[in-house]
């Protein structure tokens, strides 16, 4: 039976996973990046709680974090066509670890971003505005790589995490597109995605109201 050619990669990205996923330098490797997750995780737990003092408010609406699943490594490495080993694996692949936040407001977004990379053990690596450079699907979100270290018995290992800055709206669209990539059998694909192109745009509007209501009130308030 003949598949799709991006099927065929994700096939042979399974078969080749469930060897690669259960050696023992994956599994440390993988191991760091847990320990990469819980140290930014913590910083910006930290700056929520700051946050919510002197703001009265709390800026994250929530946060997630995910380990990258062993066939998506692996399948990222076959397309970037290099060999299946943990040196290309830290080397290759910049979002094994991922943290999402999700804010209340665009302007939270960036003062958060802010205080995080400005921290003297984080360094900004990469950073992707798609909020200022929205996708031509309209998909809406701040990204940055970032290196930090991560302290153990036998010294201090640099790791990198992708932390992904959304707003609800934000958020909202990005769920029902990404809904969408399953449905390959679509009647109508090119109607959908100006469809929902539409309201990427309709939410980015109110995610701009919202904001001038808030720093209304905030202004009624003082
Ligand atoms: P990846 O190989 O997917 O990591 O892409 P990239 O390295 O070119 O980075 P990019 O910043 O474009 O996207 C990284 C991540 O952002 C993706 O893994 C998704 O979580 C999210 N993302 C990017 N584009 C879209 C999109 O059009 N729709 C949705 N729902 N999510 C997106
Ligand atoms: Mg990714």
């Amino acid at each position: 039976m003949d598949y799709p050619e991006e099927t065929q990669i994700r096939r042979k990205a399974e078969e080749v996973a469930k060897v690669f996923s259960r050696t023992k330098e994956f599994q440390e490797l993988m191991t760091l990046y847990r320990c990469a997750i819980m140290e930014i995780e913590t910083k910006l737990n930290v700056l929520n709680e700051e946050f919510s003092l002197q703001y009265d408010r709390n800026p994250f609406e929530s946060i997630e974090t995910r380990l990258k699943s062993p066939t998506s490594i692996v399948e990222k490495m076959m397309i970037h066509g290099v060999d299946i080993n943990v040196e290309n694996m830290e080397g290759e692949i910049f979002d094994i670890a991922g943290i999402r936040v999700v804010c209340s407001f665009k302007e939270d977004i960036y003062r958060l971003a802010d205080l995080l990379v400005q921290q003297d053990d984080v360094l900004l690596l990469a950073r992707k505005d798609y909020i200022e450079n929205p996708k031509p699907n309209g998909y809406r979100s701040f990204h940055i790589i970032v290196d930090i270290p991560i302290f153990l018995s036998e010294g201090k290992k640099h790791m990198k995490v992708e932390v992904q800055f959304r707003t609800i709206a934000m958020d909202f669209w990005a769920s029902v597109d990404h809904k969408l990539k399953y449905k390959k059998e679509l009647k109508h694909p090119d109607e959908v995605v100006a469809r929902l192109k539409k309201c990427a745009d309709s939410l980015a509007e109110m995610d701009d109201e919202m904001e001038a209501i808030r720093q209304s009130l905030d202004l009624d308030r003082t």
